[in-house]
C-alpha cells in the first residue's frame, strides 16, 4: 500500500527524481530500487539459473501506474510493458475512477484445479461413484504430496468427476480442488495430480492419462467495479454525458461481436499482463485462463462491460487470475520482489484485485479514446518520444523533439532528426508533452 498514489507532475521529472517520489510514497528505499533495476533487474548469471541455453537478458521498461485506489487504499502499481501509452492511459483512467471513489474489488479463495484424465473407463457412472465414495482418502493422499502447503493452511479441498464425450470415448476427468494460499500453485497442483492418479485409475478401473493443472482456474476469479462521474470523463470536444453514451456503445459492440471482443480484451490485458509480468508471475497462464473464461458461454465475450447509471458510468470486470506472491520467479528476480514491496507486500488475492483494476482502467482509457478522439492522437504523441530517442535525442531533448514533431504532424525519423538539429543549435525554451501522469 502507498501513502498516496497521486503524484502530480511525475512524468515531467527525471528517473532519479521519480524513484525519490515513489520511495517517499511507498517507503521503499531508493538504494533498493537502484540494486533491483540497474542491470535490468537480472544479471546473466542469475538468468542462467532460470532457463536453458542463456546468452544474456532482455530488459523491458518498468513503470508505475499512479492514481490507483482499490478498496479505499492507494497503490503505486508496477507495470512492465513495451507499448507506449499503456502506463499513461491506465494512470489517466485510474484518476477518473478515483473521482468516483476508486475501484471496489472482491476475490475468490485461491482455489486451483488439478486435472487427472482417466481413459479406458467402461462404466463412467460406476467409476464416478467409486471415486466420490473415496473422497476423503484422495484428499489425504493429495495433502501428503504437498506438506509445505498444508503447513501454510492450504491443501486439497474437494474432488469432482466429469464425464467427457460419449460412452465411446471411455473418458472421465477428475478435478482435485486445491487451496494454494499465496502461491500461483502450478507446481503444487501438478504434484498432487501425479500423486493421486494411480489410486484414481484403480478406483475407476481405467488407465491414467494426463496429470496437470487447468489454466481455466474459474474458482479463482476476481471481480472489480468502478463508478465514474460524467464530469470526470469529458474531453475538450465532448461533454461527459456523451462520453458515457459512447463507452456504453463500445461495450455493447464487444458484447455482440467476438471480433471486437478480442480487441476489447487485448486492451484489458495490456494492463493486467503488465502487472503480472512486473510481479514475476506467469502471464501465459493468465492469458490462457482469461480467454478461456471469456469464451465460457460459447461466444467469445468481453471480460469487462460498461453501463450507465444516471449521470455515472459503471464498469465491471471479472476474470480468473492465478497469481502468486511467494515462490517461483519471486525467489530469484530482484525487480519482481521489489515490485511487490512497492505494493506493500500484498497477498496473492490483493495482487489479483490490483491487476484486474489496472486492466479495467486500461479498458476505460481505450474505449473512452475510441468513443471520442480516436486512439491515434494519444498514441502518436507518445510514439513521438520513441521516434525522438531513435533520432538521437537524450534527456530533456526527448520531450522537446517529440513535441515539435507532434505539432508539425510529421512523426517520422527524418522530422525528428531535423527537430533535433534545430533545437541543438539554439538555447531553446522548455516544452510540454502529453500528460503521462494525469
Ligand atoms: C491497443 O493496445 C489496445 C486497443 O486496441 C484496445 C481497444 O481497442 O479497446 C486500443
Amino acid at each position: 500500500m502507498a501513502r498516496t498514489s497521486r503524484l502530480p507532475g511525475f512524468y515531467k521529472v527525471t528517473v532519479q527524481e521519480r524513484r525519490a517520489l515513489v520511495s517517499d510514497a511507498t517507503g521503499t528505499e531508493i538504494l533498493e530500487m537502484e540494486r533491483a533495476f540497474d542491470a535490468g533487474g537480472l544479471d546473466a548469471e542469475t538468468a542462467d539459473k532460470f532457463v536453458e541455453n542463456v546468452l544474456g537478458t532482455y530488459a523491458l521498461p518498468f513503470g508505475v501506474a499512479l492514481n490507483v485506489r482499490v478498496n479505499a487504499h492507494d497503490f503505486v502499481v508496477p507495470m512492465v510493458v513495451e507499448e507506449p501509452s499503456v502506463v499513461a492511459a491506465a494512470s489517466n483512467a485510474a484518476k477518473m475512477v478515483r473521482a468516483g471513489g476508486g475501484f471496489e474489488a472482491e476475490v475468490d479463495a485461491p482455489l486451483m484445479i488439478s486435472q487427472i484424465q482417466l481413459t479406458e473407463v467402461d462404466d463412467a457412472p460406476k467409476a464416478t461413484a467409486a471415486i466420490l465414495a473415496h473422497k476423503a482418502e484422495i484428499l489425504a493422499l493429495a495433502d501428503r504430496a504437498v506438506p509445505g502447503l498444508v503447513a501454510r493452511e492450504g491443501g486439497a479441498r474437494d474432488v469432482e468427476v466429469r464425464t467427457l464425450g460419449t460412452a465411446d470415448d471411455r473418458m472421465i476427468v477428475v478435478h482435485v480442488i486445491v487451496d494454494c494460499r499465496d502461491a500461483m500453485g502450478a507446481n503444487l497442483v501438478n504434484s498432487i495430480a501425479e500423486a493421486v492418479a494411480d489410486r484414481l485409475a484403480a478406483l475407476a478401473e481405467g488407465k491414467v492419462g494426463l496429470r496437470i493443472l487447468s489454466n481455466l482456474c474459474d474458482k479463482r476469479c476476481v471481480r472489480v467495479t468502478c463508478r465514474v462521474p460524467a464530469s470526470a470523463l469529458a474531453t475538450d470536444d465532448m461533454d461527459g454525458d456523451h462520453v458515457i453514451d459512447g463507452i456504453v456503445n463500445a461495450s455493447r459492440f464487444a458484447e455482440l461481436d467476438p471480433y471486437r471482443a478480442a480487441t476489447h480484451n487485448k486492451g484489458i490485458m495490456n494492463g493486467v499482463d503488465a502487472v503480472v509480468i512486473a510481479t514475476g508471475n506467469d502471464w501465459r497462464a493468465v492469458e490462457a485462463g482469461a480467454h478461456a473464461f471469456a469464451a465460457r458461454s460459447g461466444q467469445y465475450s468481453p471480460l469487462a462491460i460498461w453501463r450507465r447509471d444516471g449521470d455515472t458510468l459503471v464498469g465491471r470486470i471479472e476474470l480468473p487470475l492465478a497469481l502468486g506472491t511467494v515462490g517461483g520467479t519471486l525467489r530469484v528476480h530482484p525487480a519482481a520482489r521489489l515490485a511487490l514491496r512497492l505494493l506493500g507486500s500484498p497477498g496473492a488475492g490483493t495482487l489479483a484485485t490490483l491487476a484486474a483494476a489496472v486492466g479495467l482502467a486500461s479498458n476505460l482509457a481505450a474505449v473512452r479514446a475510441l468513443a471520442t478522439d480516436g486512439i491515434q492522437r494519444g498514441h502518436m504523441a507518445l510514439h513521438a518520444r520513441s521516434v525522438a530517442v531513435a533520432a538521437g535525442a537524450t534527456k530533456s531533448m526527448v520531450e522537446r523533439v517529440a513535441t515539435m514533431i507532434v505539432e508539425a504532424r510529421d512523426i517520422t525519423l527524418e522530422a525528428a532528426k531535423r527537430a533535433l538539429e534545430v533545437l541543438s543549435s539554439r538555447d531553446g525554451d522548455g516544452a510540454t508533452v502529453v500528460d503521462a501522469d494525469e
